[in-house]
């Protein structure tokens, strides 16, 4: 594992769009898989940025995210595809039919998860996935428990992911229950990963993810298992490490 710290949020979300940056000039057909939440927000604001620059041209790139709740239309202002259109997709010449969302709503979603990962395979694999991290150490949403899961498929959230997302909510009964995410397999098999961390709250799970055993009970701590994965945090996500 490569560990980069950094002095704040501000400095991560640079260094981590530039990181994507190199990836998409080294490659202009990348396959990226591109994670939501807050803490990529900074990220995307300047990958926008450099795209409008002209500094790195989306319009080869092929995206495909890690997850999205279950039952809520596209629309929907806290669904993962309104998401990454209102924080990406709307601000870069990335082509429509290169981006790759879970359907949360899909009619048979085993079929779908299987299609998704049949998309992945197609695609030549994933050649950079964005990670943030869980309070409970889940990456995608691979939450802690006795067994991972591989592929995709639909998830149960844990208890302290309803309750850190139900910032987005009007109120924690709002927060769907069940979500659509990405694999530990899909996850591993990327050719690099970069994981994002900003904040103490995310100390003691980037301490177990860096140095605890590796462990269902904490997804993330698979990653000491990859060969090229990367983490920048800032200050007070590296605090305990
Ligand atoms: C989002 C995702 C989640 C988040 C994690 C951290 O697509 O897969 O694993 O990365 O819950 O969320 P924030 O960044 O909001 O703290």
């Amino acid at each position: 594992m490569k560990i980069i710290v950094v002095e704040d949020y501000e400095q991560l979300s640079a260094k981590a769009a530039q990181f994507v940056a190199a990836q998409v000039i080294l490659k202009s057909h990348a396959v990226l898989g591109l994670a939501t939440g807050s803490t990529p927000e900074g990220m995307y604001r300047r990958l926008a940025q450099l795209n409008r620059e002209g500094t790195v041209d989306f319009s080869g790139v092929i995206t495909f995210n890690l997850d999205e709740y279950c039952g809520l239309p596209p629309s929907h202002p806290q669904s993962y595809h309104y998401y990454m259109n209102h924080h990406l997709f709307n601000h870069v010449n990335v082509r429509p039919e290169n981006i790759h969302i879970p359907a949360g709503d899909a009619a048979d979603i085993a079929a779908f998860c299987r299609e998704y990962d049949q998309a992945i395979a197609a695609a030549g694999g994933i050649d950079l996935q964005i990670l943030g991290i869980g309070v409970n150490g889940h990456i995608g949403f691979n939450e802690p428990g006795n067994c991972l899961h591989a592929g995709t498929h639909v998830v149960d959230l844990a208890a302290e992911t309803i309750e850190a997302n139900s910032r987005f909510f009007a109120s924690p009964d709002e927060v769907p229950r069940q979500a659509v995410t990405m694999g530990m397999g899909s996850i591993m098999r990327a050719k690099r990963i970069l994981l994002l961390a900003s904040g103490k709250s995310k100390a003691e799970a980037i301490k177990e993810t860096v140095s605890g055993k590796v462990t269902t009970a904490v997804p993330a701590s698979f990653l000491q298992l990859h060969r090229k994965a990367t983490l920048i945090l800032d200050k007070e996500a590296a605090s305990l490490l």
